[in-house]
């Protein structure tokens, strides 16, 4: 599965993508892209700089204008996924757009048959959306199971990324109900690393590491900088004096 993070916040994709290195794709929305603060070609064109996969939202409503301003977004960049709405128009422009070549992804998807309807037009995405279901006491992750089993069924290739993630469980439940993407917050993404007994083990290792250095010897095979470490068990090393490496070509001369 892979990880999108859903936001605007050029900050926050570059750490996603340089630093952690585990950010494929961007979705974004009108909603975020208001808390940017940039109008809507300026900030979709600089996250294309930074990562491929970059969904943009069309804000028109008919089949017609929806064309036009599908057309206009994917010129921006060639990392640029055109989102349509999940209406009659939204379908009916994404099937001419996805005729001419552009990436579509459908969005807001709350049903199995919303989803066959996006396959059938040819979107390459689609989006159901976890969280808001949730929230209305439906079961969102139930939905990413029955689109990822009907599309098995059919033999669709339309990719479902599960969207309106809240909290890390969504994001495992995703890949566990064979969703291919997750697009999550920031903040949601932060938390997948965290857990209480990975830091205290980090912490209880580099404390031993430190004691035995305070203590005038190497806490671990190859612990000294620059060392090359020693793969050998604690027996040999007490039975053989560390062997010393020939220079290359000696070695070769000798054998
Ligand atoms: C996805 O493309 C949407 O931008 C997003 O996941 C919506 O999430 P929300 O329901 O938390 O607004």
């Amino acid at each position: 599965m892979q990880l999108f993070l859903d936001t605007a916040d050029l900050e926050e994709i570059h750490t996603g993508v340089e630093q952690w290195g585990v950010v494929s794709g961007v979705t974004t929305n009108p909603t975020l892209i208001a808390k940017a603060g940039q109008d809507h070609e300026t900030q979709v064109k600089r996250i294309c700089e930074i990562v491929g996969n970059v969904s943009a939202e069309c804000v028109s409503e008919k089949k017609d204008d929806l064309i036009v301003e599908g057309r206009r977004i994917a010129s921006w960049h060639e990392n640029v996924i055109v989102k349509v709405p999940m209406t009659w128009d939204g379908l009916a422009a994404a099937k001419v757009l996805a005729g001419e070549g552009v990436r579509i992804n459908v969005t807001l998807c709350f049903t199995v048959n919303q989803a066959l309807l996006a396959a059938t037009v040819g979107a390459y995405i689609v989006s159901p959306f976890v969280g808001r279901l949730d929230d209305i006491n439906q079961d969102g992750i139930q939905l990413i199971s029955d689109i990822v089993a009907a599309y098995r069924e059919q033999g669709v290739t339309t990719k479902v990324l599960s969207a309106s993630l809240r909290n890390p469980i969504h994001v495992q439940d995703s890949a566990l109900a064979g969703a291919d993407i997750a697009t999550m917050p920031f903040k949601v993404m932060e938390s997948l690393v965290t857990h209480p007994l990975t830091d205290q083990g980090v912490s209880r290792f580099l404390a031993d590491y430190e004691r035995a250095r305070a203590a005038g010897r190497p806490a671990a095979a190859g612990a000294d900088a620059g060392a090359k470490p020693d793969l050998r068990s604690d027996y040999r090393k007490t039975q053989e004096p560390k062997a010393v490496e020939a220079p290359q070509g000696q070695a070769a001369a000798k054998a």
